[in-house]
This record gives C-alpha cells, sequence and structure tokens, in this order.
C-alpha cells in the first residue's frame, strides 16, 4: 500500500516521557524534526486533552502510550499512521485502528535482535554450567572435579531446541549456525522446508522437549500458549537439561517449574516469570540451578537507539510516500507476540 502525503507529516510522541527520554539522544532528535513537522518536547501520555491529536497526521508510539479507542480517533480526523518505537502493538492498537485503515509499525525486528545474543548468550553458558561452577569456585576457593558435578557440561554436539520460529527464533536459528548443534524446533506455523532452510529440524512440542540439551522459548503469550509448558512437559525434559524462557511468563506453570528447578532435576534461564516480578518470597530467586534476570532480554541502554533509529526510518518512508518496512499485519496479531 502507497500512504500518500503531504511534503512534511505532522507528528506525535505519544509515550511516558521517561521512554521519550530514554529513546532520544541529540543526534536522533535533530533527525527527527528533519523528517516531521514535531516538537520532540511534547509527549503525550494520555489522551484527555480533546485537542491533542487534531492535526497529526503520525503517532511515534512507545511504552506507555494508552490505547487508540475509537473516541481518540474520532478525534484524529488526519491520522493515518502509527510507528511504534518497540515490539507488541496489543497493548494500544485497537480494532478501531484497523477499522479505520492506519498504517502500523512495529519495531519488534530491531527489538528482537538484544533478545536473541541473550538467548545465544544463555545457551553456551547454560552448557557450560558457567554460573554454577563460578558459584561453586566461590564457595570453595579452589579446583574441583567439576565434571563429578555437571557430568553433561559442555557444548560439544548439543541439541538445542526452539519452541516458536518467531523473529527473534529466527535470529537465534541464524546465530547457531557456526556451532556443531543439533537444532530443532516446534512452531505450529512452520513447515518442514521452511524449518530446513532455517538450518533445523521441525519436530513436535513433546518430541522436542525430550530430546533436547537445552530449550529456548520464542512463543508469543496467546490463549493456547498459557501453561503450554506445564508439568507433565516439563517432566518430558531431559534430566540436567536447561529451559530458557525470554519470551513470556505465562506460557510456563511456574510453580510446577519451581518444583522441578528445585528438586535440581534441571536447570533454568529466566527473564520473564509469572508475575513479575516474582514474589520475593519465591524459590526461584536462590536456587542455584537457576539465572534469574528482570526481563533485561530485550531492548536496554544503548540498544534503545536501534528501536529510535528503526522508527525514524520507517518516517521518513512514510514522509515519502512509501509503505513501511515492518508493518504489522493485522491477521497475524493472532499468533504475533
Ligand atoms: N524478554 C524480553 O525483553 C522480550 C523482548 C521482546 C519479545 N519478547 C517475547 O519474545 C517472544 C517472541 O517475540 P517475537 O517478536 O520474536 O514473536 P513474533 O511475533 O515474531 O512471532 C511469534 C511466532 O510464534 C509462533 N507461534 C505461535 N503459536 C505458537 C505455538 N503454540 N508454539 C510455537 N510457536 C508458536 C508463530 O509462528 C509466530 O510467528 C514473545 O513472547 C515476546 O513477547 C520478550
Amino acid at each position: 500500500m502507497r500512504i500518500t502525503t503531504g511534503p512534511r507529516p505532522r507528528a506525535k510522541l505519544a509515550m511516558r516521557r521517561s521512554v521519550r527520554d530514554s529513546l532520544f539522544t541529540p543526534a536522533t532528535e535533530r533527525r527527527l524534526v528533519e523528517l516531521a513537522d514535531v516538537d520532540p518536547e511534547e509527549v503525550i501520555e494520555d489522551f484527555a486533552d480533546t485537542t491533542v491529536l487534531a492535526d497529526v497526521d503520525v503517532l511515534i508510539t512507545s511504552w506507555g502510550c494508552p490505547p487508540l479507542e475509537h473516541d481518540v480517533l474520532e478525534r484524529a480526523p488526519r491520522l493515518r499512521a502509527v510507528i511504534h518505537t518497540a515490539g507488541s502493538v496489543k497493548h494500544h492498537i485497537t480494532d478501531a485502528c484497523w477499522e479505520r485503515g492506519i498504517a502500523v509499525s512495529s519495531a519488534a525486528e530491531a527489538n528482537a535482535v538484544p533478545v536473541a545474543e541473550f538467548t545465544l548468550a544463555a545457551i553456551l553458558f547454560a552448557q557450560k554450567r558457567v554460573w554454577q561452577i563460578s558459584a561453586l569456585y566461590r564457595r570453595h576457593r579452589t579446583f574441583l572435579p567439576w565434571t563429578d558435578h555437571f557430568p553433561s557440561v559442555g557444548n560439544h554436539r548439543r541439541t538445542v531446541g526452539l519452541v516458536g520460529a518467531s523473529r527473534t527464533g529466527r535470529r537465534v536459528l541464524d546465530l547457531l549456525r557456526p556451532f556443531d548443534f543439533d537444532v530443532l524446533v516446534a512452531d505450529p506455523y512452520l513447515d518442514d522446508a521452511e524449518a530446513t532452510s532455517l538450518g533445523a529440524r521441525l519436530v513436535d512440542l513433546d518430541t522436542l522437549l525430550a530430546a533436547s540439551d537445552t530449550v529456548s522459548l520464542h512463543a508469543p503469550s496467546l490463549p493456547e500458549t498459557r501453561h503450554m509448558i506445564d508439568r507433565k512437559r516439563l517432566g518430558m525434559l531431559r534430566d540436567g537439561a536447561t529451559l530458557i524462557n525470554t519470551a513470556r511468563g505465562d506460557i510456563v506453570d511456574t510453580a510446577a517449574l519451581t518444583e522441578e528447578c528445585g528438586a535440581g532435576r534441571i536447570h533454568a534461564v529466566l527473564d520473564v516469570s509469572s508475575p513479575e516480578p516474582l514474589p520475593t518470597s519465591s524459590a526461584l530467586y536462590d536456587l542455584p540451578n537457576v539465572l534469574l534476570t528482570p526481563h533485561i532480554a530485550g531492548s536496554v541502554g544503548g540498544e534503545l537507539e536501534r528501536l529510535t533509529e528503526h522508527s525514524l526510518d520507517e518516517l521518513a518512508r512514510f514522509a515519502a510516500g512509501l509503505p513501511f518496512t515492518d508493518p504489522v499485519q493485522p491477521a497475524h496479531l493472532n499468533r504475533s507476540a
């Protein structure tokens, strides 16, 4: 779809002010004002002011943008596009936006980069038992026969299973190519030929769980993926296997996972949890076989600039009357993040 527009679109920013402050540097702010008629200091945090969107062609959104409901759109007669400077648009893009034919772009592809990097590091360090051995070294202050503690230690010819050939999952598959791993993938929307072209073998979820040394989750949170990794499926994991979750906490049954990890049978790398954060009493904080991080796999710090640059590239395309590089397809929302 070609989006026709005037020479300089009128834009506004809608997000939490603190998010705006972390997303924009002086350089990206300069580029923003070159591309659009916009005040980079004005940040919409709610749509209470009924005139705030009256003359806006394109809205640049990010975390904290309130939902664009029907009544908000009625007060935004010129609005033709939303450029989201973050991943999922499900919090603020409503059916009313799709019905109005508003073009929506997302920076999910850019946000998948650091998640995939985090996952690769987690796979390599988990299989080497790096943080468990480091903790033992710190405690004993001498070398121990590590392989007695961790008989399956090391990265040679391991089987890695990815659940979800998502943007992130595909980037992880790409990053895994140089290693001598056997790579499995489970995704109900993938076929054998595509899996092969991604460097993996398509199997069903249960086969993947039973065959993998490390399982990494990259599926979205959907009604059908809630507790997809339940007690029964956790029980299918091999002794000593590692479960990595950078996706969403509710894909895994937290109580069952806490029990499995508490018994010491499996290891886990958890960047996300349900609830988030975990209650202070959760055993997952203290288990030596669990590496818990506070939802940092996605863009943080300097990585946020990648999202901003993605949005500015999309804004440049919009200003030039070109379609977005990463348009959100409403028909795919029932299977995407
Ligand atoms: N930890 C973080 O900071 C962080 C950052 C970004 C994204 N995420 C999460 O990572 C996950 C992947 O995000 P994305 O943007 O790469 O996803 P995406 O929207 O690109 O892809 C989702 C894919 O999951 C697949 N899928 C759907 N149902 C499935 C099922 N039942 N089993 C297996 N696969 C299924 C579909 O093929 C779809 O293509 C999401 O859960 C997202 O919320 C986390």
